[in-house]
């Protein structure tokens, strides 16, 4: 989709030709603010109200040859004066539909003074743009789509720039993570963390292969992916924003291929959705785009923890034990909570690298989507501060995460009798045990774990990556951006792990 602004003499939107113009009218009929339009824009709501075609309940009417207006058709739809995401959405899958159903390319959209939220109108807009056909061998060659802000000053242009880079971003991010398993190996994601590297000066990208893996130690990383045909890798992705020396936020994705579960075998029914497992890589993917895409003043390595999970004579199995990168032994409990196995190596590679913070975004635990579902995502970590930093930014951008304790009472889940910690709990809330197991390699450094199990895809039918939470990620590192010297002190009484 092409999005541009253009400037509009309000006053005379009665003279402007347009194949649809959309106007946003105030919700319920009391709340009209005076001067909310000019005259001739209340004029022709006055119209379709005396004719009963506009009244309180109306969500939103299409009008054919307007009369006074040069338009051919104006579509109003019903709006609040502070547009909320659940508006936004509404009001973008209006345009969107109208549009098809009209066979028509072309929306110019009147965003009055008076709105609030615009920026999140801009990315529903963007949002309800996404297809993904790239495996349909027949797909109907619609025009791109190509929506116009008339507006009266400059004010949206940031957040316009902003919503195509985080547009840009999600969609690199939505393609990539509906990607079969078949097709997007470790392999293809180094590809594509080189890829990144070719298209941005800023950015520079390297992939450690499995015999840097194994000196560095990845006992973890490396037991996943022993399984599979694929060989495993680790790409590793800097983009410079900053000053070179100025510590780097560290965001790394689970990047698993395909979730067959390994030896502890998964279920058939729904395990084809399982080539979802690899959203939290994908968002990496997405997200060092957006960030170099918008310049960010900030320095950003993404790591994927890419490897695919399977069965084989060569595999791992229950009982094994393995050591990690930081020394630490785990016994493996089962094969299938192999996320927080590959995450643990990054993790310790992350934190020999004096970051500023480590992030990692992860389909980690099915508990994920029984305690929170698809609308916020699981959110742990231990500093208080961080944490509040980034369900913060969750709040701001509509992509909302909660955060779950990980008090060291929930440790005892991980007691092993012969190593230093297993690798799954048994009755144990499982989306504080994974984010509890993960603690133990963070340690000192601000640290947190987004478990987005239910938030990135749409899990059984319709499957389908939502994106997120690149929302959610951007805004924090924009937010950041802003900080002169922000603090994330560590808290290990109450989140964390006390050693
Ligand atoms: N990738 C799955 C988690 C998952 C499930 C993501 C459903 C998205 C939708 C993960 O590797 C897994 O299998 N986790 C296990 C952990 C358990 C064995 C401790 C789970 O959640 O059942
Ligand atoms: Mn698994
Ligand atoms: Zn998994």
């Amino acid at each position: 989709m092409i999005m541009q602004t253009q400037h509009l003499n309000m006053a005379a939107v009665d003279n402007h030709s347009a194949e649809l113009l959309v106007i946003l009218v105030p919700a319920g009929q009391t709340g009209f603010p005076s001067q909310a339009y000019p005259a001739c824009l209340e004029t022709l709501i006055e119209h379709y109200k005396k004719m009963g075609d506009w009244h309180s309940e109306s969500k939103y009417l299409l009008c054919i040859n307007p009369p006074e207006f040069k338009a051919s058709r104006i579509l109003l739809v019903d709006t609040n004066m502070d547009i909320v995401k659940a508006d936004a959405k509404r009001i973008s899958n209006v345009v969107s539909d109208v549009l098809e159903q009209l066979n028509k390319a072309k929306a110019e959209i009147i965003m009055p003074p008076w709105l609030q939220g615009g920026e999140l109108l801009i990315q529903a807009l963007f949002h309800a743009s996404y297809k993904f056909s790239d495996y349909k061998t027949k797909t109907s060659r619609r025009e791109e789509i190509s929506v116009t802000l008339l507006v009266s000053d400059d004010s949206l242009d940031e957040s316009l720039d902003y919503a195509r880079a985080l547009h840009n971003g999600m969609s690199r991010t939505r393609d990539l993570a509906n990607m079969p398993g078949n097709l997007c190996t470790p392999g293809y994601f180094a590809e594509c963390a080189l890829a990144l590297d070719e298209q941005f000066a800023t950015i520079s990208t390297d992939v450690l292969d499995e015999a840097q893996l194994t000196e560095l130690g990845m006992g973890a990383y490396l037991a996943v992916g022993r399984g599979s045909v694929h060989p495993g890798c680790m790409p590793v992705i800097r983009y410079v924003g900053a000053e070179p020396e100025e510590p780097a936020i560290w965001v790394i994705g689970k990047g698993i291929t395909f979730d067959s579960g390994g030896i502890t075998l998964k279920k058939p029914p729904g395990m084809q959705s399982m080539i979802y497992d690899m959203c939290g890589g994908a968002s990496v993917i997405g997200l060092m785009a957006a960030v170099a895409e918008l310049k960010l003043p900030v320095n950003v390595t993404g790591v994927i923890a890419t490897a695919e999970n399977m069965p084989d004579g060569d595999a791992f199995r229950p009982g094994d034990i393995l050591t990690t990168m930081s020394g630490q032994t785990v016994e493996i409990i089962s094969t299938d909570a192999e996320g927080r196995l590959v995450l643990c190596d990054a993790i310790t590679y992350a934190k020999q690298h004096q970051p500023a913070l480590i992030i990692d975004v992860a389909t980690l635990t099915g508990a994920q989507i029984v305690s929170l579902g698809s609308h916020a995502s699981g959110l742990m970590g231990n500093s208080p501060q961080l944490n509040q930093a980034l369900q913060q930014a969750g709040d701001e951008s509509g992509d909302r995460a909660w955060t779950m304790p990980v008090w060291p009472d929930y440790q005892d889940a991980l007691d092993s009798p012969f190593a230093d910690m297993r690798n799954a709990g048994s009755q144990s809330p499982g989306m504080i045990t994974a984010g509890c197991y993960l603690a133990r390699f963070a340690g000192n450094t601000p640290w947190a774990h987004l478990d987005i199990a239910g938030t990135s895809f749409q899990y059984g039918t319709g499957n389908s990556a939502t994106g997120r939470p690149l929302p959610l990620l951007l805004q924090f590192l924009r937010n950041y951006s802003n900080l002169s010297a922000p603090q994330w002190s560590i808290n290990t009484d109450d989140c964390g792990f006390l050693p």
